[in-house]
């Protein structure tokens, strides 16, 4: 009866790490009195009625929710010694079925009962909580995956999460996971090399945050690639510099389309869940359905002064990112030898990467909505503040910050636009014109 004790414990949400000890103290307990894949007399009189296939319980919105459950599979899962109790605490046999209560909806269900994985796993749910997920499905997204969703409750086997057949990200992302089963990573993987990353090797399993989101994910890729730098700095010049502004996708999807994601950011940036910058100002058709013109820069100049209106507390800029055009290219990782190395792929004037421009706010759960802009962007004196003089030597050189910065010294305040700018600039209180450079981004990390 060393079960129930602890089960209910354990319905009682002790303490993560308290709640973790019971648990193993039962699993110690149990795996020394009975075999490891035997179910309790109690399991079996819950089977008795759930192994009988095709039963179905009709939900409140008209979904019917399957109500079998596989019992061989449930004894050899991790959780099988654990018994129905430890989960389902609040059935009381003698008066179920008799006294179940309607339920809403399938996702409604699920996003309840997911709660009790939290009794036992305090730091996933937690490292969850503060992921891109759980702000989308706080956000009432209903594909948004909690616990269950990627551990099924009756029948997490061991090792599964982790391997490339049965990783839970194919489910949803499955498309992203075509491109990358071809990857150089992905092929080592598959070729059961697991030094090299699955999904969860570079975006956290639990703690999943938007990969664009500050610094980006190359800091991880310097987890496994300890002297990338040192490698890259042998042929490219300022490779630092290089690395703040362009994706390593941007130059390892070989085949990739090129462009300029120009990200809005502020302090809420730097928070765990984001919450939505330039929305609703930026809201209009998204990428695509504007046409081929996009916004232009005297609106962005427009939507920029809107957003740090006087009286705003968390002032707005604009980072720009050398980046690939889609998620799924970004997972196309080939050889090193097939790496973009030349130059001129991006110095020289008119260079097919800089020739799309979009602008990204953080919508719902902080994820990038994207927005075309046209390509004048880069060049318009409108953008000067806001852009911050990213700009690749040859290919979209902002001429007149050039001469600004030859001359030294600021002329020309007949140029409307100009006086725009400035007086623009010196109603920012914080942020100094260079603060919106690309790498101030990395900077607000360390800082933080
Ligand atoms: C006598 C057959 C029977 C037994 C034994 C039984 N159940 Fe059920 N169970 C049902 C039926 C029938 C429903 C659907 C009730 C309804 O339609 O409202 C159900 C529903 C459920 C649900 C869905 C949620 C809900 O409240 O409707 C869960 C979870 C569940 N049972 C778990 C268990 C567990 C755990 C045990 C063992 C402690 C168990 N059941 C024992 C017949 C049984
Ligand atoms: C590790 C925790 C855990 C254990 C152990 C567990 N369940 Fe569940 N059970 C859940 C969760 C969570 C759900 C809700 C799943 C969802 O999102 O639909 C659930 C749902 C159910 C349902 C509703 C149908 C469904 O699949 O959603 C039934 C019936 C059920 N459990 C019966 C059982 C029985 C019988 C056992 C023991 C043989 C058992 N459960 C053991 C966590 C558990
Ligand atoms: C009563 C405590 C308890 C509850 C409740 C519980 N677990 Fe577990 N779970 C454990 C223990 C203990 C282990 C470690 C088992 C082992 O290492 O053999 C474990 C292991 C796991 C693993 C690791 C599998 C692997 O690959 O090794 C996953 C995933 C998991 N649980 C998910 C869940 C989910 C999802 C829920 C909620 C539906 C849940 N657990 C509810 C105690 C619990
Ligand atoms: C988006 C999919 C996803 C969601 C949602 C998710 N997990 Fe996991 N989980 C994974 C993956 C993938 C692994 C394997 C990670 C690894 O080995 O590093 C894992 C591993 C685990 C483990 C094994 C120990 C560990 O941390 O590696 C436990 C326990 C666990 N998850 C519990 C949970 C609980 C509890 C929740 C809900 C709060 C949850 N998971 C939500 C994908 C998910
Ligand atoms: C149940 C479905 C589901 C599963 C499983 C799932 N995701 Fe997601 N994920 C979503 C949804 C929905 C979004 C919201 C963005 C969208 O609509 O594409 C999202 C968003 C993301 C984002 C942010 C996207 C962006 O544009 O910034 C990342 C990164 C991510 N998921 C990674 C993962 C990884 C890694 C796993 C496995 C450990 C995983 N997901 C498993 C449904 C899922
Ligand atoms: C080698 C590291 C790595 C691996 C492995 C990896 N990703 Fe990513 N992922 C990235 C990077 C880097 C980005 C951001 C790309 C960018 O800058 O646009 C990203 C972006 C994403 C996004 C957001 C896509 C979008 O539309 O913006 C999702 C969702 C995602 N990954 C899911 C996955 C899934 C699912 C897997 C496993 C099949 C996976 N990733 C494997 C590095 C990785
Ligand atoms: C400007 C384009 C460019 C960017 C940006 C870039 N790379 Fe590279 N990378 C290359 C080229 C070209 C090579 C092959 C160099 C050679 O010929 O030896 C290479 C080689 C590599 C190699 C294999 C070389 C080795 O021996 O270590 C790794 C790993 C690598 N890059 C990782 C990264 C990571 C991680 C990032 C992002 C932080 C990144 N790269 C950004 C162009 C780029
Ligand atoms: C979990 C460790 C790990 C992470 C994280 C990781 N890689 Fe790798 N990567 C490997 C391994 C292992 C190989 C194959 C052996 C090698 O060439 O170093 C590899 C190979 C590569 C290659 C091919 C190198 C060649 O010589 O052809 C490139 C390019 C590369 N990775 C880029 C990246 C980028 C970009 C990221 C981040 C988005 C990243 N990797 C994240 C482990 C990792
Ligand atoms: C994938 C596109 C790309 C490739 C390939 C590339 N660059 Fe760059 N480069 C950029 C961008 C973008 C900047 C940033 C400009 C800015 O923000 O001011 C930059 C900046 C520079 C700078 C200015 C650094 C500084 O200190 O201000 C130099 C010099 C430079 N690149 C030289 C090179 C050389 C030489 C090569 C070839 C070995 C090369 N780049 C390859 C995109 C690229």
């Amino acid at each position: 009866m060393a079960k129930h004790h602890a089960t209910n414990k354990a319905g009682q949400r002790p303490a993560g790490a308290l709640g973790l000890l019971a648990a193993l103290v039962t699993l110690a307990v149990i795996a020394l009195t009975a075999p490891a894949s035997a179910l309790s007399p109690d399991d079996a009189h819950c089977l008795s009625c759930h192994q009988s296939a095709g039963m179905e319980k009709q939900l409140g919105n008209g979904e019917s929710l399957s109500l079998h459950i596989q019992g061989d599979r449930f004894a050899g899962s991790v959780h099988g010694m654990f018994g129905c109790a430890a989960c389902h605490s609040d059935i009381d046999p003698a008066k179920h079925p008799g006294d179940a209560k309607p339920i809403a909806s399938k996702r409604s269900f699920s996003i309840g009962r997911a709660q009790v994985c939290a009794t036992c796993h305090t730091d996933q749910a937690t490292q969850w909580s503060h992921s891109v997920h759980a702000a989308l499905v706080r956000d009432g997204n209903p594909m948004a995956p909690v616990c269950t969703s990627c551990h099924s409750p009756h029948a997490v086997m061991k090792g599964a999460a982790q391997a490339m057949e049965t990783v839970p990200c194919k489910t949803c992302h499955s498309d992203i996971f075509g491109a990358y089963a071809t990857s150089v990573h992905g092929t080592l993987r598959a070729a059961g090399i697991t030094q090299a990353p699955l999904c969860f090797n570079c975006h956290g399993a639990h703690d999943i945050k938007v990969p664009t989101a500050g610094a980006g994910l190359k800091d991880t890729c310097f987890g496994c690639h300890t002297d990338a730098v040192a490698k890259h700095q042998i042929w490219l010049p300022n490779a630092q510099l290089h690395f703040t502004v362009i994706t390593c996708p941007a130059c390892h999807s070989p085949t990739a389309h090129r462009k300029v994601d120009l990200m809005l950011r502020n302090s809420a940036t730097k928070e765990d869940a984001v919450r939505p910058i330039g929305v609703p100002e930026f809201q209009g058709p998204p990428d695509g359905a504007a046409g081929d013109k996009g916004l232009d820069p005297a609106t962005l100049f427009t939507l920029m002064q809107t957003l740090n209106r006087t009286g705003v507390k968390n002032k707005t800029s604009i980072k720009g990112m050398l980046d690939v055009s889609s998620g799924v290219e970004a997972h196309k990782i080939a050889a090193a030898s097939e790496a973009i190395k030349n130059c001129s792929t991006c110095h020289k004037a008119g260079a097919a990467a800089f020739q799309s421009v979009t602008i990204s706010v953080a919508g719902a759960g902080g994820v990038p909505v994207h927005y075309g802009i046209t390509k004048d962007v880069l060049h318009s004196a409108f953008s000067i503040p806001s852009i911050g003089g990213f700009y690749a030597m040859g290919a979209t050189r902002i001429t007149l910050l050039d001469v600004l910065l030859a001359l030294g010294l600021l002329v020309g305040f007949g140029i409307p636009a100009l006086h725009l700018t400035i007086r623009w600039l010196a109603s920012r209180p914080t942020d100094k014109p260079g603060s919106a450079k690309p790498d101030s981004a990395d900077q607000d990390k360390k800082e933080g």
